[in-house]
């Protein structure tokens, strides 16, 4: 990395940062998701289908989240660090439905495909906090009616939150980030694109290389836990 001065960072992060916290990755385990099939778990057509199943699902993930075992990790703090002592701005935009960014103290994260303990009227669209299981007999707090609350989890086929946000932040940054996704997943997929477009420095922080690999500048192989940390070191200094 040049020592320029950046004025402006997005960092996009996925699920490889929240690895060594024990989250498990997505497209490690041939195309299952803790057992599951994707398209049972993470569609509106599974949700339909088997309402229950998917429930059942995310409970167990958001009850994993909520205990002890699951902390943030190296990574996650150092990303903090640099929001909070950075000179100019540091915007996450992050894949991932866990907290962990919140937890270890970033505040300018932006959640493009939901949140875990979040749920949402599938009727009124409104969405609330949530750190209970949820089952197609609650009621929900909004309409009263059973069988309207769902996860405020985007699904393949929808449309991922905050994109006009991030669009911004993109046409502006001067350093991009990617850390922990294996690039598989549109739009998040061609943020590096986005950023070249505003002449970013880019860098992709994986243990291995990706289908987006050849877009970047720059590559820091190895685990996000001990890479981040090292690259906040070196941007601070
Ligand atoms: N440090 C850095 N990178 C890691 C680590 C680690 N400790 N562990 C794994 N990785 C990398 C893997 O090599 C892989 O490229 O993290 C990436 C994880 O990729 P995916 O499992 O595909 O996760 P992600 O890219 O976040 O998935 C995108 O797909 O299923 C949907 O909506 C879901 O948000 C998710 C989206």
């Amino acid at each position: 990395m040049s020592k320029k001065n950046f004025t402006n960072i997005v960092i996009l992060t996925g699920a490889g940062i929240s690895a060594e916290s024990g989250i498990k990755t997505f497209r490690d385990q041939n195309g299952l998701w803790e057992n599951h099939d994707i398209l049972d778990v993470a569609t509106p057509q599974g949700f339909e289908r088997d309402p229950e199943l998917v429930h059942r699902f995310y409970n167990l993930r958001r009850a994993q989240l909520l205990s002890d075992e699951v902390k943030p990790n190296q990574a996650h703090f150092a990303l903090a660090r640099l929001e909070k002592e950075f000179n100019g701005q540091v915007v996450i935009v992050t894949q991932n439905v866990d907290n962990l960014h919140e937890k270890a103290g970033s505040k300018n994260v932006l959640h493009m495909h939901g949140e875990l303990l979040k749920m949402r009227c599938s009727k009124s669209k409104q969405s609330f906090s949530i750190s209970k299981d949820i089952t197609s007999a609650r009621a929900c707090p909004c309409c009263l009616e059973e069988g309207n609350l769902r996860p405020h989890i985007v699904w393949f086929g929808e449309r991922p939150f905050h994109m006009n946000e991030i669009q911004q932040a993109l046409s502006t940054c001067d350093l991009f980030l990617s850390i922990g996704t294996s690039g598989q997943v549109y739009p998040a997929a061609m943020f590096v694109d986005l950023a070249k477009e505003s002449l970013a420095h880019t860098v992709e922080f994986n243990t291995n290389s990706t289908d987006v690999s050849d877009k970047f500048d720059e590559h820091r192989l190895g685990k996000a836990g001990v890479e981040v940390e090292k690259f906040v070191d070196e941007l601070l200094s």
